[in-house]
């Protein structure tokens, strides 16, 4: 039931019930034991230990490859859907390194609200600052939920003075920790006046919830020791004088965050985050589009591609793109359009990515992600419609900001390294210039691990070593203008021009002085430093 009421009320209850979220955090946070306890409360998982465990039951998941495997990250982002009381929760995963990755950013175009975790003892980390960045272009919805309790952690008022002044976001508290560390015993739950308590024995088990009757029922004395329910007392008073209280609409302009506060691998806090999340977080949202905007209850199905996933299963060549329905009700078997190159397209084996598979999707609703084998057709930022001619807007493809030339290992084997490279360019992992001069290519990315893991994967999946070198440029911008000037300035540059995947020219530079004599010696051409996907 939503305590809430919908503020769109206009929505089929099967869009109204759905939720897109994606976790940010700092690695070591807790993203990871997170999503386990949300999975195993979705009934999607049997057992807590299945997404985490080293074994092959995690591999099947996410970790799609050996360097996944090798160093415990995710580098690759997937969603996931499951149940949770009425809810249709859809999470797509963040790739949690610290490295910083276009697709982290393409990712959160797919989802409507975001759940921040933070780690009780360490606050605001870089990576979290980053990610709350990126959601704040969006106005993106945050909820947050403040991990290991169980263990020492800064004071409370402290945890939430810092994200108010180092995110600038107001910050009210959905529950009120008893006690920290050793001493932690639980929540008052701030929204419902309820005492939720861990049980530490049993790390698997829901959290025991009482109903009281405000914070001077004489209940709170027989479970709360005196010391700890005194502090309760003066810090829920104080709380409550000098925090913001709830404000949902708040909350969903991206100004404010509820904080829920727990400890993820006692599954403690966890069902309290679901329902905050099922109660208050966004319905499926309007989606930007070119020349309209396109709403979740139009009857008409739309989607975009914001990933593009190639080998995931190395004995089967597919990619799969990840699609997000915009609106309407998808059916298995539907044509849909390919807007950009304006063909039909059959949609009959997609996919759903229930926690422990793949499945096939026999609908989807706006919110939903699904997947959609192919051969290459579908690229990032590319909009599927029932024929309407409508381009999603906002999914970004970044100026790498560090470049390298790439070398197959056997010179024999260019051609197939061509390929790869293609491959890998579509599905936006990396960006991949041929110079318009000499021979090789040039690889640019956003941050230096994806040179590791491009790396890796073109030996992996193609069975190619490769070898990365330096390049003489370190800056990579799309030149722009009609045809005419765009020529006369190929022409009278060849030795910076290059072609992108696309075919589109980019123009190679080490110096920013280059780039500012030609914006001066050539006034009909710009250089912009990111290409819209489309
Ligand atoms: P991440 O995905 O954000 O990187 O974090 P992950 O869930 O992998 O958790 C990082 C570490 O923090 C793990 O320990 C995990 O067990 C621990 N952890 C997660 N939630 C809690 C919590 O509520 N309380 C406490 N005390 N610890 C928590 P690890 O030692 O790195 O891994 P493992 O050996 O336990 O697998």
């Amino acid at each position: 039931m939503l305590d809430t009421p919908s503020n769109r009320p206009e929505l089929p209850p099967e869009i109204a019930r759905r939720r897109t979220f994606a976790i940010i955090s700092h690695p070591d946070a807790g993203k990871t034991t997170l999503t386990e306890k949300f999975l195993l409360y979705g009934g999607a998982i049997q057992m807590a230990g299945q997404v985490r465990a080293k074994g092959e039951a995690r591999r099947t998941r996410s970790d799609f490859m050996q360097m996944e495997k090798d160093r415990g990250i995710s580098v690759s982002a997937s969603a996931m859907s499951f149940d949770f009381k009425s809810f249709r929760f859809n999470l797509v995963d963040t790739p949690g390194h610290s490295d910083f990755s276009e697709d982290t950013y393409r990712t959160l175009t797919a989802v409507d609200a975001a759940v921040m975790v933070i780690d009780g003892a360490k606050g605001v980390e870089s990576q979290t600052q980053k990610l709350f960045e990126v959601c704040r272009l969006r106005d993106l919805p945050i909820l947050t939920f403040c991990n290991k309790m169980d263990r020492e952690s800064r004071d409370t008022f402290d945890i939430i003075d810092e994200i108010q002044e180092n995110l600038a976001i107001d910050v009210t508290p959905a529950s009120w920790p008893i006690g920290v560390g050793r001493d932690f015993l639980g929540c008052y739950d701030m929204l419902h006046d309820r005492l939720e308590l861990m049980d530490r024995a049993d790390r698997n088990k829901v959290a025991e919830s009482v109903s009281i009757n405000g914070l001077d029922d004489p209940k709170l004395d027989e479970l709360i020791p005196a010391n700890l329910l005194e502090k309760l007392r003066e810090e829920v008073e104080m709380a409550r004088e000098l925090l913001p209280t709830f404000d949902r609409q708040a909350l969903l302009e991206g100004t404010m965050t509820p904080i829920w506060f727990g400890s993820a691998i006692n599954s403690f806090g966890v069902k309290e985050l679901m329902d905050g999340i099922g109660s208050y977080g966004p319905e499926p949202q309007p989606q930007q589009a070119d020349p309209r905007q396109i709403a979740p209850e139009e009857t008409k199905v739309a989607g975009f591609v914001f990933k593009v996933q190639a080998n995931m299963d190395p004995k089967h060549r597919d990619r799969v793109a990840f699609v997000r329905m915009a609106s309407g009700h998808f059916k298995r078997g539907m044509k849909l359009t390919h807007v950009r190159t304006k063909k039909p397209m059959a949609i009959s084996n997609p996919v759903l990515f229930l926690a422990s598979d793949r499945e096939l999707a026999e609908e989807a609703w706006a919110g939903d992600i699904i997947g959609i084998p192919n051969h290459g057709q579908l690229r990032i930022g590319d909009t599927l419609t029932e024929g309407e001619v409508l381009r999603a807007k906002g999914i970004p493809s970044f100026a790498p900001e560090l470049l390298q030339g790439v070398r197959a290992g056997d010179p024999m084997k260019a051609k197939h390294l061509e390929k790869a490279l293609m491959q890998f360019a579509e599905e936006g992992a990396a960006k991949v210039f041929k110079p318009s001069i000499g021979s090789g290519f040039i690889v640019g990315v956003v941050g230096a691990l994806q040179f590791e893991v491009l790396g890796s994967r073109i030996e992996l999946e193609y069975g190619l070593p490769v070898r990365f070198e330096a390049s003489q440029f370190t800056s990579a911008r799309w030149v722009h203008g009609d045809r005419l000037a765009v020529e006369k300035f190929v022409n009278a540059n060849k030795q910076h021009i290059s072609y992108d995947h696309d075919g589109d020219v980019v123009y190679l530079t080490r110096l920013q002085w280059d780039i500012d004599r030609v914006e001066r010696d050539y006034p009909d051409i710009t250089l912009s430093a990111t290409k819209e996907m489309m």
